[in-house]
Formats: C-alpha cells, sequence, structure tokens
C-alpha cells in the first residue's frame, strides 16, 4: 500500500507562547516538525509529503530539511489563514489519486502501526480518522440545562486523517462553497452525509499545543530512547 501526506506546519503557534511557531520547538535536540516529518520519512508506505508553511518561514524550514536529511517532502506550499485553507493548499500540490493522510506538525508520536490501519480502512471505505476513546465525563450545558452525554459513544479526534484524494478534494470544494469552517477535514467529509471509519491510536499521539505539553513530549520521548536501547 502507498499513501501521500500533507504535513500541516503553517499555524502560529499562539498558544504555546514561545514567541515563534511552535514548530521550532526542540525537543531532544530536534525541531517538533524534524520529529513529525521523520516518522513520515522512515515509513516505507509514504512516497510523498507536501509540507505546507508560513511564507516567511519557509527557508527556515527548507533549511531544516537539509540538515536533517528529510527527502521525502515533494513540495513545500504556503499555507493559509484558517488550518482548513492551509489543508485545501496542501490537498491541491498533491497527486490527484489514491490515499492522502492529513496531519498536524505538532503530533510527533503517531506510530506507524497506527498510520498503517488508517491507510487500509481509507482504502476500504473512502475516509478514516485515529481517535481514542474519551475519558472525561462530558456535560452538554445549553441554556442552563445541563444533559450528560453517552460516554461510550464520544471520541477524541487526532490526525492523520486518511481518505480516497476525490473524497477529501470534492469535500473541501464544497465546505469552500458554502464558506464552511471545521475544527478537523473528516467533519467536511461528513457533512456530505459520507461515512468516515474509526481507526482507534493511543493517547500518546497528542497535539503538542500549550507549555504544559513539553514535558510530557520530553519524557515520551524519553521512554522511547530508552525502548531502542533494550
Ligand atoms: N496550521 C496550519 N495553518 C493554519 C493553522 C494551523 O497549517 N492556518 C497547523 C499548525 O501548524 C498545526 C496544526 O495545524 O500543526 C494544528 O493547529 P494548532 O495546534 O491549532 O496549531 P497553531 O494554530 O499553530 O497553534 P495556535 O492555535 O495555538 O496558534
Ligand atoms: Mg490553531
Amino acid at each position: 500500500m502507498n499513501y501521500q501526506s500533507v504535513v500541516l506546519a503553517a499555524g502560529l503557534g499562539k498558544r504555546m507562547r514561545m514567541g515563534k511557531n511552535k514548530q521550532f520547538l526542540e525537543l531532544a535536540g530536534k525541531p517538533l516538525i524534524v520529529h513529525t516529518l521523520s516518522v513520515f520519512e522512515q515509513d516505507e508506505w509514504c512516497s510523498g509529503i507536501y509540507l505546507v508553511v508560513n511564507p516567511n518561514e519557509r527557508a527556515e524550514m527548507k533549511a531544516l530539511l537539509e540538515e536533517y536529511s528529510i527527502t521525502k517532502v515533494a513540495d513545500v506550499i504556503d499555507g493559509g489563514s484558517e488550518r482548513q485553507h492551509s489543508v485545501y493548499n496542501g490537498l491541491q500540490a498533491c497527486k490527484p489519486d489514491g490515499i492522502v493522510l492529513i496531519h498536524d506538525g505538532a503530533r510527533p508520536f503517531v506510530e506507524k502501526q497506527h498510520i498503517h490501519e488508517l491507510v487500509e480502512s481509507a482504502s476500504a471505505k473512502g475516509a478514516a480518522l485515529l481517535a481514542v476513546p474519551v475519558t472525561d465525563t462530558i456535560k452538554r450545558a445549553e441554556d442552563g440545562r445541563l444533559e450528560t452525554l453517552k460516554r461510550d459513544m464520544l471520541w477524541s479526534a487526532q490526525t492523520p486523517q486518511g481518505f480516497q484524494y476525490s473524497v477529501i478534494k470534492a469535500a473541501h470544494e464544497q465546505a469552500n462553497q458554502d464558506q464552511f469552517i471545521g475544527t478537523d477535514d473528516a467533519s467536511l467529509v461528513e457533512r456530505l452525509g459520507h461515512h468516515v471509519d474509526i481507526v482507534q491510536s493511543s493517547y500518546d499521539n497528542f497535539k503538542l499545543t500549550s507549555p504544559e505539553d513539553i514535558e510530557k513530549a520530553i519524557n515520551l520521548l524519553r521512554g522511547r530512547e530508552d525502548n531502542s536501547l533494550d
């Protein structure tokens, strides 16, 4: 099997409060985005990476690809003001067939096994996402009235999310036409009535969002290093 991946790095990383895009955050001596790109670089199923960046960070990103010998980046594309616009720009650069995965540059801990399950599922069903069961009790509040949602039906969506190219392209085009902005790519497909498969992933595949996440990431990297020395 094979797939192309769109990796998103064109955000501002405001909540990380480091005065710079969090993609450049150093974790165990390497920038966050390099950890994430390395997952795809080392996956033999990945045929090409489309890296979406801020136009003013393009040179710095390209220098990292060189420095860390990331060879699978087929194109570096300018992002847009919303994540969804960045994804759309990335999709337009991809080869228009086969399976495309869309992944947050800020999720370096996705595992190859889950990527492969996702690709198989997206090939079979057209659309799939990685997710984990919700562990908190979730309440819905409307006009002061509380409702407790059934936890066994709730999932936390992650990335990568995987699609047949034609499915995700059509979903983005419809969303653009309707001026609909979703919080993930699967939601654009769902709103067209298309089935999206859930592939259960790991809680380790979290997104680095705020400064509290840094220590967790460093500990995880340490744990993986120790395992590889066993
Ligand atoms: N992203 C993007 N283009 C945007 C916004 C986000 O490519 N216009 C990317 C980010 O670089 C990140 C991923 O989408 O890898 C998930 O977004 P998020 O975690 O919200 O990152 P930021 O938008 O960078 O952070 P913040 O919202 O705190 O500013
Ligand atoms: Mg954001």
